[in-house]
């Protein structure tokens, strides 16, 4: 099928190019985001691909659908980006990639509390500026830490697991019980109990309409003293002024974020010949104890490779039987919500 592939990167081009060896399609990449100046760039093709800081609203739907496309293929998990319901409206499917490396998210996560704790990002400056004092480096060992996991789902089982390696006390939080997590002796409790018990909390629960700013003024008020968050999932799970005040009061010790609630400005773009506009960001930049990595998580050569092939397949699927197994529809998303 001919492609419209937007928001593309060079390792986009080299992977998807690769993985189209089997399947043919007639692929386009543009380097532009797809938004209300780029859409007409689509006219004529039948399938979109799109990435998650690609906004698809009614508008462009509208658009795209005159233009005759027929399939928004996402190679991404979350869909929260998307209109489904104009999409569904309009007759246009609109497939994803539900998993690609649960690993490289999780492993992410763990590399920001290893990190944050034992301060690497400092320590390596120092050492570069030949400063070898070790002072304000202090970190905990992990070891009989309590982990608090939210969202127990693939991604939050095996942080739970590779926590458990550490010698971790784990407490999860789900509407639903994982065997693998019970299976660690996991510990099911209430998002106010997690909050007050655990020692570092990661999150791992999608973003919905009842998880946006699950951590806010409240929950940090619950929070036990010391505590490291950490958020591999999404930026809008946090209010993050909420989240700099707590920085400021010593309510929270840490902070290691991946996502960003306003990471559509910003990431996955070089602006460092920029000034950044975005003062609430910038503050958070400014605390010696929080790290940031721009929704870097999924990014390891075996998600790549996998988003690629569940992308490619996804529209092969479409091309030959005009549904999907990966088609997410309006009413998934609200039962998910
Ligand atoms: P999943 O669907 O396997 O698991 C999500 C779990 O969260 C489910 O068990 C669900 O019951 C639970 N949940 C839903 N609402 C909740 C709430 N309010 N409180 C507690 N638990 C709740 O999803 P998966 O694959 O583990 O992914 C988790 C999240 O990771 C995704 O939603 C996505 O936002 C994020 N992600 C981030 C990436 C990155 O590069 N930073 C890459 C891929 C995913």
């Amino acid at each position: 099928m001919k492609v419209a592939f937007f928001n593309t990167k060079s390792y986009d081009r080299q992977c998807f190019g690769q993985a189209n060896e089997k399947h043919q399609h007639e692929i386009v990449f543009f380097e532009s985001h797809l938004s209300n100046e780029t859409v007409s760039l689509a006219s004529g093709f039948p399938v979109v691909c799109i990435f998650i800081n690609d906004y698809l609203n009614a508008e462009m739907l509208e658009i795209l659908a005159q233009g005759d496309t027929k399939l928004i293929a996402l190679r991404s998990a979350g869909f929260n980006h998307v209109d489904l319901n104009a999409a569904a409206k309009l007759g246009i499917s609109i497939v994803r990639v539900p998993a690609y490396s649960p690993y490289a998210v999780a492993e992410h996560a763990v590399a920001l509390i290893l990190s944050l704790n034992r301060k690497v990002h400092r320590a390596y400056n120092r050492v570069r500026e030949g400063n070898f004092s070790i002072e304000g480096l202090l970190g905990f060992d992990l070891y009989g830490a309590t982990v608090g996991v939210v969202g127990t789902g693939r991604i939050g089982a095996i942080f739970a697991q590779i926590m458990h390696g550490f010698g971790c006390k784990l407490l999860g939080h789900d509407t639903y019980q994982n065997s693998t997590c019970l299976g660690l002796g996991m510990e099911y409790v209430s998002m106010p109990e997690i909050l007050a018990q655990s020692d570092i909390i990661s999150l791992h629960c999608p973003l919905t309409p009842e998880s946006h700013h699950l951590i806010d003024a409240e929950a940090i008020a619950q929070m036990k003293t010391g505590l490291m968050l950490i958020n591999t999932s999404r930026g809008g799970l946090i209010n993050t002024q909420d989240a700099i005040d707590g920085l400021k009061s010593g309510a929270i010790a840490y902070l290691g974020i991946d996502v960003y609630e306003q990471e559509a400005d910003l990431f996955f773009e070089d602006l460092s010949n920029e000034v950044i506009q975005d003062d609430v960001f910038q503050r958070l930049l400014t605390f010696p104890n929080v790290i940031v990595t721009g929704h870097q998580a999924f990014f390891t050569a075996q998600a790549l490779a996998n988003i690629a092939d569940t992308t490619l397949t996804n529209i092969t699927e479409f091309a030959q039987s005009g549904t999907c197994k990966n088609e997410v529809k309006a009413e998934t998303a609200i039962a998910s919500k």
